[in-house]
């Protein structure tokens, strides 16, 4: 095994408080990493740095942890380009929309779903991410959900069944027989692809019984639970996740002061998805509201054909910061330890000895460039596995 040393970083962002300035972004400047095996072994400064197999000098540019986007549907076919279009011309956002992608899903084959699913993440990755997670959702059959779940499996471990997105057309007049389908053959079959199960509690969708049940017999099945809730909308989803010990529940547009206290008092993550009020022309989520009451905050792209079509986590930061209340520190925390949390990982999104070497370097001297230069390719190089 060779060792690398990665020298000549103007700003590290280790993510490890024990490190550098001693912020919850611990940032080490004038730093060098060394990583081997694909793990980091030593983080310092550039004086200090032991001699390594190879080295690699940055020129004093920026190195964070790579983003860790904890919320992505990455498996359908076809876009929504004419109705982002109709949005922004004033028709609202429904859940109802989706079963347009399941259509052009269904009538894909597993290598066009692949071909798809394989550029986005090539897409990401070239703007600094490292880890996704990827949810079924577009296939609501037995074969097609389980099919979408094989199909993420190949490019990252962290995959959800998302049978409750939407009740398909052909239920449509007993949801009740859907909800058993997903918590019971669908469940079987995709169960073996998964870590996780998800189910979309809003209106239009599932109610907030059909959401527990679905999550209930995941959990059940051995998966991990997470939730979409209050995203167009206020509602019980959020409690609900929280109640059930969910890592994170997602959207959280809606929020009203019991939901704060349900997300502070459980340590679930609040998951925001600014690529989705954007994308639909909603209000942003209150994140300031959410840290100041002691929330833990990720933020992820939600990246799907229907709300929010961006792969772009430097975006997301960058939003998070105009239009949330984040600081950049703050926001940057979100898409790299923030996704780890949600992910419940502790490998990677953050850059201490032991943790992965995922990292990004940028074209930049500094993490707050992201939210400074936006919409400016600013990821000079990505470091995954
Ligand atoms: O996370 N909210 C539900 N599911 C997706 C939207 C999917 C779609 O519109 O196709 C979301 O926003
Ligand atoms: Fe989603």
């Amino acid at each position: 095994m060779s060792s690398v040393l990665l020298t000549g970083i103007g700003e590290l962002v280790t993510n490890d408080p024990s490190l550098g300035d001693g912020g919850p972004l611990g940032v080490v400047t004038d730093a060098a990493l060394v990583a081997e095996g694909g793990r980091v072994v030593w983080v310092g400064t550039a004086r200090e740095a032991p001699p390594a197999d190879a080295a690699q000098d940055v020129g004093g540019r920026a190195v964070i942890p790579g983003f860790v986007d904890s919320h992505s549907h990455l498996v359908f076919a076809g876009d929504r380009a004419a109705e982002f279009a109709a949005r922004m011309s004033g028709q609202p956002y429904t859940a109802g929309g989706i079963r347009s992608t399941v259509a052009a899903t269904r009538a894909a084959t597993d290598e066009q779903l692949g071909a798809t699913l394989t550029r986005l993440v090539a897409e990401m990755r070239r703007q600094g991410t490292t880890t996704v997670e990827v949810k079924s959702g577009y296939g609501l059959t037995v074969a097609d959900e389980a099919r979408s779940l094989a199909l993420a499996r190949r490019v990252t471990p962290e995959t959800t069944y998302l049978g409750a997105h939407v009740v398909p057309p052909e239920y449509a007049e007993d949801a009740g027989a859907y909800v058993d389908l997903v918590t019971g053959p669908m469940l079987e079959a995709c169960a073996p692809y998964a870590r996780w199960v998800d189910a979309f509690c809003e209106r239009g969708a599932f109610d907030v019984d059909q959401a527990r049940a679905v999550l209930t017999a995941g959990m059940a099945a051995g998966l991990r639970p997470r939730l979409h809730a209050n995203q167009l909308g206020h509602g019980p989803g959020i409690r609900l996740a929280c109640e059930l010990g969910a890592p994170a529940v997602d959207h959280c547009t809606y929020l009203d002061a019991a939901d704060v206290e349900a997300l502070a008092s459980s340590g679930t993550v609040a998951t925001l998805l600014p690529g989705v009020e954007f994308s639909t022309r909603q209000p942003y989520p209150d994140a300031r509201a959410l840290l100041d009451a002691g929330v833990t905050v990720a933020l992820a792209t939600d990246c799907n054909p229907g709300s929010s079509y961006t792969s772009s986590m430097p975006w997301c930061i960058a939003t998070a910061v105009r239009e949330m209340g984040m600081t950049p520190a703050e926001a940057l925390w979100a898409a790299t330890a923030g996704g780890a949390r949600a992910l419940e990982r502790t490998d990677v999104g953050r850059l201490a000895p032991g943790a992965r070497a995922h990292l990004a370097v940028l074209a930049a001297p500094s993490y707050l460039h992201l939210a400074y230069r936006p919409g400016v390719p600013l990821v000079a190089e990505t470091w995954g596995d």
